[in-house]
């Protein structure tokens, strides 16, 4: 007899520990699904608004033998987004680099660091930025197209943004994210009255 009475009141107890438990994974669940609803978190939206280059020169590479160099400044405006009625970011570590052309091997001309900001929710920040590019070392197949993009008159550059993102709700602050963007293609006009006509380029906004 009160060998009966021990395994069932083990099988009480296991019984007992597993109802904590379920009530536990529910719970959790149900606030993980109240704050998603509550929240509602919406992704944040990058575009280039507007674009402008100014003072841009090529060396020709002098006899082939390497050595070509770009002098450019980059004057971009970048709108980014925050749709979210009660999620607002804290930025670090902006920068936006331009690229020739698109994609991996598309090589760098030039960087700007932009400085950390706080973006409520609810509210679009443009970034003027300008970067500049003072004797930048290019390959030479990359100054013979920027030669030949200078007589055309525009200049298809990738802009990319990279920043380390905090989320806060209610004023809790979540874990950093690493933010990645990149608006392609962004072809500018190098005659000064071609900033005017520039349409806005959405960009590929990843959060990682
Ligand atoms: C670029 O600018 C530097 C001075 O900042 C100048 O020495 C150089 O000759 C310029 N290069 C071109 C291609 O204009
Ligand atoms: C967005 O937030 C920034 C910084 O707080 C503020 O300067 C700007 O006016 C806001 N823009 C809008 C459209 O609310």
């Amino acid at each position: 007899m009160p060998a009966t009475t021990g395994s069932a009141r083990r099988v009480a107890v296991l019984r007992c520990i597993v109802a904590a438990l379920v009530v536990t994974v529910l719970l959790a669940g149900l606030v993980v699904l109240v704050f998603w609803l509550v929240v509602r978190p919406k992704p944040i939206e990058y575009s280039v608004a507007r674009a402008a280059v100014r003072r841009f020169h090529v060396t020709a590479p002098p006899g082939g033998g390497g050595g070509a160099t770009l002098n450019a400044s980059f004057y971009l405006t970048l709108a980014a987004d925050n749709p979210n009625r009660r999620v607002s970011m804290r930025y670090k570590s902006v920068a936006v680099y331009v690229h020739y052309g698109a994609g991996e091997v598309a090589p760098q001309l030039a960087v700007a660091d932009v400085p950390d900001f706080h973006q409520p929710s609810r509210n679009e920040t443009r970034l003027e930025v300008r970067a500049v590019a003072r004797s930048a070392p290019v390959p030479d197949w990359t100054a013979r197209e920027l030669e030949h993009d200078r007589s055309d008159g525009e200049v298809g550059v990738e802009v990319r943004v990279t920043a380390i993102v905090h989320f806060l709700v209610g004023g809790v602050k979540f874990r950093h994210y690493n933010m990645r963007a990149i608006c392609s293609p962004v072809v500018i006009g190098l005659s000064p009255s071609s900033a005017k006509s520039f349409r806005g380029v959405p960009c590929d906004v990843a959060i990682s």
